[in-house]
């Protein structure tokens, strides 16, 4: 038997509920702050990430599904999406039109990663990006709509955690901090952060190894190094968050794994959701535009994971789809040919019809299916129906039953179901 792959999985018809409830409630909750979606293709050139995200980092330097097309173009299944959603409003000059670009995307992602509990080589993402404006409200205002979408899909109480990572003025007095730190304390960490001392230091603060975290705790903080301007930034964007009342915490050694974060920077993580607990992460990027080849153009955005997302939400939710209005029961061929046109008919008038044609089923298999099914109404044409074109409805919730003539079954449902 043939496998979904390691690390994918299907999403079957029984949770796709879920996965429509938060993917609504995104487009929702997104489109009342302006924003509107954009849909980046699968794959880019491997170049877009290599300068975007960073040779340096996990995800370039080992998570990537590379591969080299028939044509001989190097090509990447999308890691992430800033980078391509950057390379498409550069490449649509959107980035010349007065005023923000206000973007969102709900799509697949690919890492080459050990796959775990919450953690895929194809996952998807729920993401947002704003372009054109380095104003601390940019940031204030996109955490507060990320809050209050986190709020209305009913999630415990999510803490928001941020930081100031800086920028080009003050990171690199805080980069030769850093390193002045950790290189008496080179032999004791881990292989991975005596390689990350060499391409980007600040990446030792994302280590899992409980040693090297102990030492990490001690380091320097990048917020005792901040320059004046990066101070201000983030000191406006706390005071910002404070007026709207969205509770949040600072903490010093936050850092990202992706190299195109400058100054704001935060996740929200969930005990809920064990070893894999980022639910989501973001922050500003205001050098990614001139790093793709193009002019100055700030930007600040989010990406939540969502598997993480379905399954932190509480089990209480009834997100599946329901069942059908309606189920119908039809025992031999004249029976099928009536049933196709009544289902026409129901679902013309708005009604979810489900009819499985196996006229060789008795009446008892097909009812048990549409108590399966969990159908409020079945209508069965059996074989005294068919003769006296009548059909008979039952009302699952109760049992009750009544013979009608056929060309009265949609008006009766209107009247049963409330229009
Ligand atoms: P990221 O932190 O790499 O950021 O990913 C964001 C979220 O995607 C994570 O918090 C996690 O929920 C989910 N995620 C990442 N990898 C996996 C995986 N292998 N399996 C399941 N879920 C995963 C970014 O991707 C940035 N582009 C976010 C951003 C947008 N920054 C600014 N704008």
């Amino acid at each position: 038997m043939i496998e979904a792959q390691k690390g994918t999985r299907d999403i079957l018809p029984e949770e796709i509920g879920r996965w429509q409830f938060v993917e609504d409630r995104a487009r929702e909750s997104f489109e009342r702050y302006g924003f509107g979606e954009i849909r980046t293709p699968i794959f880019e050139s491997t170049e877009l990430f290599a300068r975007g995200i960073g040779e340096g980092s996990d995800i370039v330097s080992r998570e990537m599904y590379t591969f080299v097309d028939r044509g001989g173009r190097s090509l990447t299944l999308r890691p992430e999406n800033t980078a391509p959603v950057a390379r498409a409003v550069l490449q649509h000059q959107m980035h010349r039109a007065s005023g923000l670009q206000r973007l969102y995307y709900i799509g697949p992602m690919f890492r080459y990663e050990r796959p775990q509990k919450g953690r895929m080589r194809q996952f998807h993402q729920i993401g947002v990006e704003v372009f054109g404006s380095e104003h601390p409200a940019v940031d204030a205002e996109t955490l507060e709509m990320l809050m209050r979408f986190l709020h209305r899909l009913g999630l415990d109480d999510p803490e928001l955690v941020l930081n100031s990572v800086g920028d080009s003025t003050c990171r690199p007095a805080y980069r030769a901090a850093l390193l002045a730190y950790l290189e008496p304390r080179r032999d004791g960490l881990c292989e991975d952060c005596r390689r990350r001392m060499v391409d980007n230091p600040l990446r030792c603060f994302d280590c899992k190894v409980e040693a090297d975290r102990a030492t990490m705790a001690q380091a320097p903080a990048i917020t005792d190094f901040l320059c004046d301007a990066c101070r201000e930034h983030f000191d406006r964007v706390l005071g910002l968050l404070r007026n709207y009342g969205v509770r949040h915490r600072v903490d010093p050694r936050l850092v990202r794994g992706l190299d195109y974060y400058r100054r704001t920077a935060f996740e929200v993580a969930l005990q809920s959701l064990g070893a894999q607990n980022a639910l989501l992460g973001g922050g500003r990027y205001d050098g990614l535009i001139r790093d793709l080849g193009g002019p100055d153009v700030p930007g600040f955005g989010f990406a939540v994971g969502e598997e993480r997302l379905v399954m932190a939400l509480p089990s209480a939710r009834p997100v599946d789809g329901g069942g059908p209005d309606v189920f119908i029961a039809a025992v031999g061929e004249q029976g099928v040919e009536r049933a196709l046109l009544v289902a026409r008919a129901l679902r013309a008038a708005g009604r979810r019809v489900v009819f499985d044609p196996l006229p060789d089923k008795s009446l008892k298999a097909q009812l048990r299916r549409a108590n399966d099914l969990q159908a409020r109404f079945v209508l069965i044409f059996g074989e005294s129906e068919v003769r006296e074109r009548s059909v008979t409805l039952k009302t699952m919730s109760d049992g009750s039953q009544e013979t009608i003539a056929e060309e009265t079954v949609v008006a009766r449902l209107g009247e049963m179901m409330g229009g």
